[in-house]
């Protein structure tokens, strides 16, 4: 390629034909996977202080809100559940519950609007009075125990008719041992999504006071989720993840870590999702009540560099306004 003056890679910039025909990447609705809070304990809507525009919903609420994504032409939504705090025990029991929340709010969603994918968490924390993602004894988060608690807790979603099953709890071998348990049990062609590079991050705090355990957590999660000055062992974990039968794999925050993205992305060649969480949301949020960013601008900023970096999809909480913007 010469260079300046007869390079001017102004040249294309110069009108909107010419940047739509340059563009690299696209963000379209089909990226979108809006992640959703139900309650058993509020009674309408009830909006979440930390987390601007996010509300806790009843299950009514979350099939009106199911209804508007596919509406939208969102294809998935993500379910996360805001456990009363006298249903939960050290165990996590509640998670196993075939009439608990989880599994009648997926019931209620996937019978009203049938065609919308539903993603749901398999996870521990929700429904543990300590707030972890695993059967605590002492200080310590008991790898095994809590795989054969999620791999039986992959059943009661599946029974209950998720597509797809997420597991955030970053315990070695249990997205292998929930492939396993969902084909004993004829649940073949459940997907599942992990959460493979998941990592310690203080960017989870609105979420967690939007399920209710922010105040109870003891401690925090690095003994099994990600330290964020880690690379090379997110290769590791997505390898081990990819042998054991995922589907699909995510990265989790999303815009801190997209140099993690691009590198799976190159490297596995496999469908990679990147959440968008509550901090990052919130973060925008706060500045844009603010008047500091423009609020449509930086969010579709934010999301086509998910895109830019590899990604096929974002979880986030921003999908129904980025529907509304691409669509108009
Ligand atoms: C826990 C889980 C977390 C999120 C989704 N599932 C938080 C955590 O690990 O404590 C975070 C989502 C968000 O911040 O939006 N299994």
């Amino acid at each position: 390629m010469p260079a300046y003056p007869k390079t001017r890679l102004r040249r294309p910039r110069q009108h909107d034909f010419s940047r739509r025909l340059v563009r690299e990447s696209t963000l379209s609705t089909d990226d979108l996977i809006w992640t959703m809070i139900v309650s058993d304990s509020v009674s309408g809507r009830e909006a979440v202080k930390s987390l601007p525009g996010v509300e806790r919903l009843d299950i009514d609420n979350l099939v009106k809100d199911a209804k508007r994504a596919h509406k939208l032409g969102i294809p998935a939504i993500a379910i996360f559940p805001h456990i009363s705090s006298h249903l939960k025990d050290g165990l996590g029991t509640e998670a196993l519950n075939t009439d608990g929340l989880v599994p009648n709010a997926i019931r209620a969603v996937k019978s009203a609007v049938p065609e919308l994918g539903v993603i749901v968490d398999v996870a521990l924390d929700p429904f543990t009075n300590h707030g972890h993602d695993g059967v605590m004894v002492g200080d310590e988060i008991i790898n095994d125990i809590t795989v054969d608690a999620l791999a039986d807790g992959a059943i009661i979603l599946a029974d209950a008719g998720a597509d797809i099953v997420a597991p955030s709890d970053m315990m070695d071998g249990r997205v292998g041992a929930i492939r396993e348990n969902l084909d004993k049990h004829g649940h073949h062609n459940v997907m599942i999504m992990s959460y493979a590079a998941k990592y310690a991050s203080g960017f989870y705090g609105p979420y967690r006071d939007a399920i209710g355990t922010s105040t109870a957590l003891k401690g925090d999660k690095r003994t099994y989720q990600m330290d964020p000055a880690n690379s090379d062992e997110a290769i590791r974990e997505v390898a081990l993840d990819l042998k054991e039968g995922a589907d699909m794999i995510m990265v989790k925050p999303g815009l801190p870590y997209l140099d993690i993205i691009h590198r799976l992305k190159s490297t596995y060649a496999v469908p990679t999702y990147a959440f968008q969480v509550s901090g990052e949301c919130a973060m925008i949020m706060a500045a844009a009540q603010n008047g500091w960013v423009d609020e449509k601008r930086v969010i579709l900023e934010s999301l086509i560099s998910f895109k830019r970096a590899g990604c096929d999809g974002v979880l986030t909480y921003f999908a129904p306004k980025a529907a509304e913007w691409l669509s108009n």
